[in-house]
């Protein structure tokens, strides 16, 4: 698998680079795409040896890793967007560019069928349900992968106290405070539907309640350790019910830190 792995390599990065563009907005955009799957690649390679994945199974996780946002190029030229709710989603249009590529054949059909699953998985609000635990691993590894990075991109956002200062690739949503139903969810740990985002204050809720959807205690370390959730918490708004949910969320990245795997 070596050799199609590094044909995958040079393929995809080829393609990232199709994309450059003198318009300095769309360019600022495809970049932070082209890096963001440079890390999530990292993170997939870390997590899989983490786990102690065979190599096969390793190369397999730098694959989905390579490929999981390969929709968002083709979304960003189609549509001018990155926002799914306003073109289509970019995992199932991820999925579409991968099957016009011959080198996915030349993976094994199970093979195949674990990136497929594991990307189409990458970016929704559940995994689909199935019986095939090889497909659960690895769309839980690639959801951890690309988390954890997120925050690495989201994160100099959802720390500023200042609604103003959101940039305008993050919708403009100026207040700062929480919406009432957010708190709600907020305290009760319940994932809060980023759908219903009114403020920016919503918009770090959601992003915090991501915590509770983190697989492994490795990703939880590495998002401690980085200190993502503390720069989050010290830009909210914070009154006694939002304290509450704070407390209940740290409880839970402590023990979860603590799994064993
Ligand atoms: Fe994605």
């Amino acid at each position: 698998m070596k050799e199609l792995l590094e044909q995958m390599h040079s393929w995809i990065s080829q393609y990232m680079k199709s994309f450059y563009s003198e318009d300095e907005e769309v360019q600022q955009g495809i970049l932070i795409k082209e890096k963001h799957t440079g890390y999530v690649t990292s993170n997939c390679i870390e997590l899989a040896k983490y786990l102690n994945l065979s190599k096969h199974d390793s190369e397999l996780a730098e694959i989905i890793g390579l490929f999981h946002d390969v929709g968002r190029f083709r979304q960003y030229s189609l549509y001018k967007t990155f926002n799914d709710a306003d073109s289509e989603d970019h995992a199932d249009l991820g999925l579409k560019v991968i099957d016009e590529l011959d080198f996915f054949k030349r993976l094994s059909a199970e093979d195949n069928e674990i990136v497929h699953f594991a990307i189409k998985n990458h970016n929704k609000k559940l995994v689909e349900e199935t019986d095939d635990e090889r497909k659960i691993l690895f769309a839980k590894i690639i959801r951890d992968a690309d988390k954890l990075d997120i925050y690495r991109v989201l994160e100099p956002f959802l720390a500023q106290k200042n609604a103003d200062k959101m940039p305008k690739f993050i919708k403009g949503k100026e207040r700062a405070d929480i919406s009432p139903d957010f708190v709600e969810n907020f305290v009760a740990g319940n994932q809060a539907d980023y759908r219903k985002i009114r403020t920016n204050g919503d918009r770090k809720i959601v992003r915090l309640m991501w915590i509770y959807d983190i697989n492994f205690a490795w990703t939880m370390r590495k998002i401690v350790e980085r200190g993502y959730i503390n720069k989050i918490i010290d830009a909210l708004p914070i009154d006694n019910n939002v304290q509450k949910g704070i407390d209940r969320l740290l409880k839970y990245v402590k023990n979860k830190c603590n799994d064993a795997e």
